[in-house]
C-alpha cells in the first residue's frame, strides 16, 4: 500500500506528521510536494490526485490551510473522490460510503493527533459497496 501525500504551505507541518504516522503503519508514502515554501494549493492538489488516478499510489492525503481549496482541486482530477474530514464519524463514512480514495485536511483546523485519528479510521473502515457502490459509480461517471 502507498499513499501520495500533497500539500501548500498551510498544510505542510501536518502532511509531515501524517507521513511520519502512515510509514510507522509500515505504509509506503510518495511526497508530491511541497516543502513548506508558498505555493498555490492548486497545483499540489492536482498533482497528487494524479498520482492516485494514474496508479502510482493507492490513495492520497492532501493539507491546506483549511483542506478546503486543496480538495476542490483533488475531486477535479477524474476518478478522485476526496474528502475534506473534520470528525470521526465523517472519516468512517467517507469510506464506508464513498470509497474516498483521497483526504483532505485543514493544517489551521486540526491537531496532528485529530488528524492522524481520522486517517487511521479511514484507512480502517471497509468500504460497504452494495447499494454504495451504484451512487460512487454515478460519481465516477461525472
Ligand atoms: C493559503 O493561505 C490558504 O488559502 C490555503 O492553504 C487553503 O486554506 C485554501 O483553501
Amino acid at each position: 500500500m502507498k499513499i501520495a501525500f500533497g500539500c501548500d504551505h498551510g498544510g505542510y507541518e501536518l502532511k509531515l506528521a501524517l507521513m511520519e504516522h502512515v510509514k510507522s503503519r509500515g505504509i509506503e508514502v510518495l511526497d508530491m510536494g511541497c516543502n513548506g515554501e508558498r505555493v498555490d494549493y492548486p497545483v499540489y492538489g492536482k498533482k497528487t490526485a494524479e498520482a492516485v488516478a494514474e496508479g502510482q499510489a493507492d490513495l492520497g492525503i492532501v493539507c491546506c490551510g483549511t483542506g478546503i481549496g486543496i480538495s476542490i482541486a483533488a475531486n477535479k482530477v477524474k476518478g478522485i473522490r476526496c474528502a475534506v474530514v473534520t470528525t470521526p464519524y465523517m472519516a468512517e463514512m467517507t469510506k464506508a460510503h464513498n470509497n474516498a480514495n483521497m483526504l483532505a485536511f485543514g493544517g489551521r483546523v486540526l491537531t496532528a493527533e485529530q488528524a492522524i485519528e481520522f486517517t487511521d479510521i479511514w484507512l480502517d473502515t471497509e468500504y460497504l459497496g452494495d447499494y454504495h457502490a451504484l451512487r460512487v459509480a454515478m460519481l465516477d461517471e461525472m
